[in-house]
């Protein structure tokens, strides 16, 4: 689990453990504190683990957005999961990110993600009302993944009696982002990708006869400058959407639970003064960001902290690394709920930045301030253990009294 120092100035990373995922933070800091970029332990890219280097990469051109071909290294050259990621917003470059991005702006927009502000509240207190009796409950498998699932259905159109089987899927499919795909995951992944897929069809063809008030039909109107989706790319979306908006909110509630509980004192300040969540929420995104990082590609030849990077070489620039740096953050290792002067790079940042961040914020601080002032006596029962190699990072459980 060490970041090996190297003749060369930069260390290499070795992630190939699970114990390096209980404890990423440390693995990353004597990395970081080294250099600006770390050799891939195996060999074939580099991560850059600095703010300020990821702070102009984010934006330059001479980077190109993850292409489904890098998921060569994990043994992924084909199959329903490969294509999938292909049609993804965050996979695509230059117009036609562009045109898809327009598109998508137009049927799902900031003020769309704060009318669902008050359905948000509403869905956490019921959710709590189920369990509020019981003293005790596991946060992820009884909390967050029922809340943004239940979100997104609403947003998309997705009728009641389906989330359950539909949340499993883009649960499932969340998976095949891992820096390790074994047979088994693989198999699981395809399936929910080849599930999903024919229920969003069915869902745009009944829209499509018998429009609504939800984000499919918004989506089939959406048109930009006479452009409008075509039918492959209007199942693609929504089901970027329905996964974004499920795998990622759901990693952001347990995630934002565990790290207020690890600090008491931070979460009584939150509990007295409610006007401090959405900073409280921004702090959780920086110290403990949902995304490890994000992957581009080398497409002009250039020079970064004294390495040479080629064409074609991938670069993983680590979010979660970034977010701790020192020479961007005062105290970086401390958790603040009041910090100011806080941006951070946990939806990313630059073209590709998170199309659902407002919808996530609001999700984040509804739930919060639910759970918050209905469990008073909220409480760890034991240390949780993070799954690991997940890009989207996640507990494999949190259970909690009260
Ligand atoms: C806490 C929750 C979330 C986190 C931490 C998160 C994080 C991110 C990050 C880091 C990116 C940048 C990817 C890159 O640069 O390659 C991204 C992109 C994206 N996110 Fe999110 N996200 C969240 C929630 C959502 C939600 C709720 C939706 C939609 C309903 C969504 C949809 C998207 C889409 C479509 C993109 C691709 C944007 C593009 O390539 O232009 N995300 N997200």
């Amino acid at each position: 689990m060490k970041a090996r120092r190297q003749e060369a100035g930069w260390a290499t990373l070795d992630l190939t453990s699970p114990e390096a995922w209980q404890d990423l933070h440390s693995v990353l800091a004597q990395a970081r504190e080294r250099h600006a970029l770390a050799r891939d332990g195996n060999g074939e890219g580099w991560s850059v683990l600095r703010y300020a280097e990821l702070d102009a990469l984010l934006r330059d051109p001479r980077l190109a957005s993850q292409r489904p071909e890098m998921f060569a290294r994990q043994g992924l050259d084909g199959g329903p999961f490969h294509d999938f990621v292909g049609r993804m917003l965050f996979t695509q470059n230059g117009f036609d990110h562009a045109r898809l991005r327009a598109l998508v702006g137009r049927a799902f927009t900031p003020s769309t993600a704060a009318r669902m502000r008050p359905r948000v509240r509403e869905i956490a207190h019921e959710l709590i009302d189920r369990v509020q009796g019981l003293g005790s409950m596991d946060l992820v498998r009884d909390f967050a993944h029922h809340l943004p699932v239940r979100v997104i259905s609403e947003m998309i159109g997705v009728p009641e009696g389906d989330y359950t089987r539909f949340a499993q899927w883009t649960s499932d499919l969340g998976l095949g982002f891992s820096l390790v795909l074994t047979p088994d995951r693989r198999r699981t992944v395809d399936a929910a990708v080849e599930q999903l897929r024919s229920y969003v069809s069915e869902l745009v063809d009944q829209r499509r006869h018998a429009p609504g008030r939800d984000l499919v039909s918004a989506l089939i109107q959406a048109e930009e400058a006479g452009d409008r989706l075509s039918h492959q790319e209007l199942i693609a979306m929504v089901m970027n959407l329905l996964f974004g908006g499920h795998d990622t909110s759901k990693s952001l509630l347990q995630i934002a639970a565990y790290t207020l509980l690890r600090h008491r004192q931070e979460l009584e300040r939150v509990r007295r003064d409610a006007a401090l969540l959405p900073s409280a929420v921004e702090e959780v995104l920086r110290y403990e960001p949902v995304l490890t990082g994000v992957v581009r590609v080398v497409h002009e030849p250039f020079e970064l902290a004294g390495v040479k990077l080629a064409l074609g070489e991938s670069l993983f620039l680590s979010l979660i690394s970034a977010n701790r740096d020192p020479r961007r953050f005062p105290q970086a290792d401390r958790f603040d709920v009041g910090r100011r002067d806080n941006r951070h790079f946990g939806f990313g940042f630059g073209l590709h930045s998170c199309v659902g961040a407002a919808l996530a914020r609001v999700e984040g601080q509804e739930a919060l301030g639910v759970l918050i002032e209905r469990l008073p006596g909220l409480r760890l029962a034991e240390r949780p253990r993070w799954v690991p190699f997940t890009a989207i990072r996640r507990l494999e459980s949190l259970r909690v009294t009260f």
